[in-house]
């Protein structure tokens, strides 16, 4: 018999594994305590801008297979619980939040049947499972819990959901273990690899995973510093260097740094468990890579002040993107945003303009000017700076954008405009990590 799964937390991961999950062919009731998010669910929209989500999700409410609900009565007959609440940096501390994931393990120990699979799929400090795990014993003996971390990127959920390139489960029995494989037959069937782990360990592969990204990020930008500093272009420099394979040449972009809702929170986090632990000196680098990432949003800062020879008052500053990478409407924790926040703060008119992040941007700083499109956003301004690399901004035509502006002065803070071509039209052209030639 197939299947019956919940999906508890439907934000971008809980809302993206449901739609996935229905499509394969199982049974997916959603929850989330958030009413106006499971009604707009329910009609088959979602809350968050994600490429193809809709689509599927609108074809699976049709198929009657998934359903959504605030109740967690609703999740009684379900065989697999999958919980993808959020975990957010804790006010006052680099810790995680771990309120939504307690609250979601006592809400399904109570109402499952017994015999189910707890699977955690949320970013948690290392031994959270374990400690789970105990408590839905305590209140549900029969039911088991597993861990199963998720490295679904924004912009590309659905099909690092459908085709991720590992699944990691942390089981204490073959039984869990094989109900997941009934879960995931259709990747191994596909041939994704499949990795076996306890459950410390398949905690630790998600906030390892996300830390050694970060630090490649932040180690190309470390080499933009010392590019600036020597005269040195730090493109070429990644291109160079990503042609050994050992090295690589992707998360080698150079610019304003990495946000969102993952990287930044969960390296800090990571950094607080391991002092938990007293491992804090092996995660130690991890503040510096924090640091690093921080200080190119204070680089950019720089480079405006000395184009705008140090006074921002009054002029007008055109931000280009707002969401923290394209094909994403999410500013959490965004470098465009808050690079635009604090320009303002000094004094500037700052417009900005996002294809689809304008609106998130504007709840949060409701005191800087959205634009509808790029020429409003550009119109007279003093300078302009790309800092969010939508396809939109890289096609744009230089030579027209040219007679918009009031100084034809660009920073390109994500290393992804066409130099040539912005100064064959007569930009100014600058960049992070890159000479000024
Ligand atoms: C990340 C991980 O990639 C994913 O596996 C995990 O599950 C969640 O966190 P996401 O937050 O969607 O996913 O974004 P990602 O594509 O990793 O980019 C993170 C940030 O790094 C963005 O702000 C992006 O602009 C920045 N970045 C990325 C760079 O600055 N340079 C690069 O070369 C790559």
């Amino acid at each position: 018999m197939t299947l019956r799964l919940s999906v508890i937390g439907t934000g971008y991961l809980g809302a993206t594994h449901a739609a996935c999950m229905s499509s394969l062919g199982f049974e997916v009731v959603g929850i989330d305590t958030d009413p106006a998010k499971i009604a707009l669910l329910a009609q088959g929209k979602v809350p968050f801008f994600e490429p193809e989500l809709e689509e599927l999700l609108a074809q699976e409410i049709a198929s009657g297979r998934l359903t959504f609900s605030t109740d967690i009565s609703a999740v009684a007959d379900c065989d697999v619980h999958f919980i993808c609440v959020g975990t957010p940096q804790k006010a006052g501390s680099l810790a995680a939040d771990l309120t939504y994931v307690d609250a979601s393990l006592e809400a399904v120990a109570k109402v499952t049947k017994k015999g189910a699979l707890v699977v955690g799929k949320s970013t948690v400090p290392v031994g959270t499972a374990a400690r789970l795990r105990a408590r839905l014993q305590e209140i549900n003996p029969d039911a088991d819990l597993a861990w199963n971390p998720e490295f679904l990127r924004e912009g590309f959920a659905v099909d690092d959901t459908l085709r991720p390139n590992r699944l990691v489960v942390g089981v204490t029995s073959d039984k869990a273990e094989n109900i997941l494989k009934e879960v995931y037959a259709s990747n191994l069937k596909d041939g994704t690899p499949w990795v076996r782990a306890d459950l410390p360990t398949a905690e630790l592969v998600k906030v390892a995973a996300n830390s050694f990204l970060a630090t490649k990020i932040s180690f190309i930008n470390a080499m933009a510093e010392v590019c600036e500093a020597a005269g040195g272009d730090v493109t070429v420099l990644a291109q160079a260097i990503g042609y050994d394979p050992r090295i690589g040449n992707r998360f080698l972009q150079a610019g304003i740094g990495f946000g969102g809702g993952c990287l930044p929170k969960d390296i800090r986090a990571f950094m607080a468990r391991a002092k938990e632990l007293g491992a804090d000196q092996a995660l130690e680098f991890l503040r510096e890579i924090d640091s690093i990432n921080l200080r190119a949003r204070q680089r950019i800062i720089e480079l405006v002040r000395k184009d705008l020879l140090e006074d921002l008052h009054g002029k007008k500053v055109a931000v280009l993107g707002a969401a923290f990478k394209p094909d994403s409407d999410d500013v959490r924790d965004s470098p465009a945003l808050d690079i635009a926040a604090q320009i303002h703060a000094a004094g500037a008119n700052v417009v900005i303009f996002d294809p689809k992040a304008n609106e998130n941007a504007a709840k949060r700083f409701p005191a800087l000017t959205y634009a509808n499109n790029v020429e409003e956003c550009l119109k007279g301004a003093d300078i302009v700076l790309h800092l969010t690399e939508w396809k939109q901004f890289r096609e744009l035509d230089p030579a027209q954008l040219k007679g918009l502006v009031n100084n034809p002065i660009v920073i390109d803070g994500r290393n992804a405009l066409h130099r040539e071509s912005w100064k064959a039209a007569g930009w100014h052209f600058r960049a992070l990590g890159r000479a000024d030639i």
